[in-house]
Parts: C-alpha cells; sequence; structure tokens
C-alpha cells in the first residue's frame, strides 16, 4: 500500500506567556495510506488541530517533518494545499459570503472551469441539502448548515486527501450523519481521508486504522481489532482508556 501522507517524529512546542512551553504534539509518527479512512482519537487538547494544521501547512512544526502526496510541507506549502481538502472546526469564517460566493470563489482559486463550477456547486449543495441556504450569508446559517458549507469548501476541488478537524463537532444527529455517510462513501470511492474526533462510536465506525494520542504523544496505532487485541479489551472503550492509562473518572471530565 502507498502512502499518501507521511509524519515523522513531528513536533510542535508553543510559547504561551501564562503557561510557559506548551508540548501540544512530541515525536508523533504515523502513516495514511492511499484509500483509507485514518482516525486520530484524542481529549481534548491531545493535540490533534495541531497535528492537522500542521499537515495542512496552516503551522510550521518546531521539529521533525511531514510530506503529503510526495511534498514536504515545509518545502512544498502550496503543492501540499493544492492536493489537500482542509476542514477546520472553525466554521465562523467568511460570514458575510452566501456558501454560492464562498463555492465560487474556492472553485475558481482550483482553476475549475465556470461551467463545471455552477455544476459542482448544484451537485454539492443536493448532496449535503444546502440548496435552501445557497444564497444566504454564511452568517446567518445554523452550524450543522455552515459544517455542511465548510464540508462542500474543502472537498469542491476533489482533493487527494481530505483532512477534516472534528468533523461532527456540535452538530445534530442528521447533520453529523450527512458528514459521517459522505466520509463512508468516500471510502467505497477509494479516497483518503484523516480525522479527529473525540468521539469512539464514530472512530468505531469509520476507521481503518486508528490512532489514539494523548498528551501530544501516540499512544497506539492500527486497526480497531489491533488495539482491542494489543489491550487484551473488547471494545474501543476500554482499549482507549488502556492506552491512555488514566482512570474513567479522571478522563470523564474532558471526553
Ligand atoms: N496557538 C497556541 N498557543 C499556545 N498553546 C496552544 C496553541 N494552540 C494549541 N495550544 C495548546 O496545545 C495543546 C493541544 O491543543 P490542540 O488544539 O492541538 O488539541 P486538540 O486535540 O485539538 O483538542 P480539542 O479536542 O479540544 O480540539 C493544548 O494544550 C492547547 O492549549
Ligand atoms: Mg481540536
Amino acid at each position: 500500500m502507498s502512502a499518501i501522507l507521511e509524519a515523522k517524529n513531528l513536533g510542535k512546542v508553543f510559547e504561551d506567556k501564562k503557561r510557559g512551553e506548551i508540548h501540544a504534539v512530541r515525536d508523533l509518527s504515523f502513516q495514511v495510506n492511499r484509500g483509507e479512512i485514518f482516525g486520530l482519537l484524542g481529549t481534548n487538547g491531545a493535540g490533534k488541530t495541531t497535528t492537522l494544521r500542521i499537515l495542512a501547512t496552516i503551522l510550521q512544526p518546531s521539529s521533525g517533518t511531514a510530506t503529503v502526496a510526495g511534498y514536504d510541507v515545509i518545502q512544498q506549502p502550496d503543492r501540499v494545499r493544492a492536493s489537500i481538502g482542509y476542514l477546520t472546526g472553525d466554521t465562523n469564517l467568511y460570514t458575510r459570503l452566501t456558501p454560492r460566493e464562498l463555492l465560487t470563489y474556492y472553485a475558481r482559486l482550483f482553476g475549475m472551469a465556470k461551467g463545471d463550477i455552477a455544476t459542482k456547486i448544484e451537485e454539492l449543495s443536493e448532496r449535503f441539502e444546502l440548496q435552501e441556504f445557497l444564497g444566504t450569508k454564511i452568517g446567518k446559517l445554523s452550524t450543522g448548515q455552515r459544517q455542511r458549507t465548510s464540508i462542500c469548501r474543502a472537498i469542491i476541488q476533489k482533493p487527494e486527501l481530505m483532512i477534516f478537524d472534528e468533523p461532527t463537532a456540535g452538530l445534530d444527529p442528521i447533520s453529523a450523519r450527512h458528514i459521517v455517510e459522505f466520509i463512508r462513501e468516500s471510502r467505497t470511492a477509494g479516497r483518503t481521508v484523516i480525522f479527529s474526533t473525540h468521539y469512539l462510536r464514530e472512530a468505531e465506525k469509520l476507521c481503518d486504522r486508528i490512532a489514539i494520542v494523548h498528551d501530544g504523544t501516540l499512544r497506539a496505532m492500527g486497526t480497531l481489532d489491533e488495539l482491542l487485541a494489543e489491550s487484551g479489551t473488547s471494545d474501543l472503550e476500554d482499549a482507549f482508556f488502556h492506552f491512555i492509562e488514566l482512570d474513567r473518572e479522571a478522563v470523564a471530565a474532558v471526553v
């Protein structure tokens, strides 16, 4: 299997005036293979967003390297960006544009032909049930409608790799299902997704392989069966707690 993403010994240290040095990501190494759905599973503050931001070239790592679609995230950020569709957790962007304007803008940025753009927007808005809202300013949309708009923006140019940061966080079951089903279809279509989540069920249902991160470090990685076998447990929740080496009560407060 060929890797579309390779992270080697990634590290990120933030200098925070009040908190001092924060090691958000420590020595993180993993690969994502083409055609696979790969989940980064971890509690709040585990380092998921920081890792995905490095891979999406929004942040530079403090140490280590990563390549996406064969391009180096530090040396060739433009090439990396052209190869990915990045969904941030921040849906407060572009509030003054309508979904149609936003999608048109991104499609042009990626050099799509005018005729193709209209067709593509039609197709995506139908897929994500956004037709009614295409002409409404994003600032006036609900969280779920915004998130669906953001997904459409991230995938409009059919990226080689989709990087989704907590794609279903804060969404109702209907909006979440749209996104979960989309990720499932992507697998059927042989596309590649790396996404972060703290929902165990979501990781269990969707991922070919799961990386459990905690406190910036990789605690375990493998298929669900491999994680269960390695931890000697029979469900992902028990395996998760086994790997992060915390008792349930301490973790219940943060998951
Ligand atoms: N710009 C920043 N400056 C200082 N500290 C930061 C910055 N960004 C993240 N951190 C810290 O790095 C750590 C990891 O944060 P990160 O956002 O990557 O976690 P996460 O796994 O995405 O958590 P969540 O599930 O809450 O989204 C946290 O301790 C966070 O406070
Ligand atoms: Mg996060």
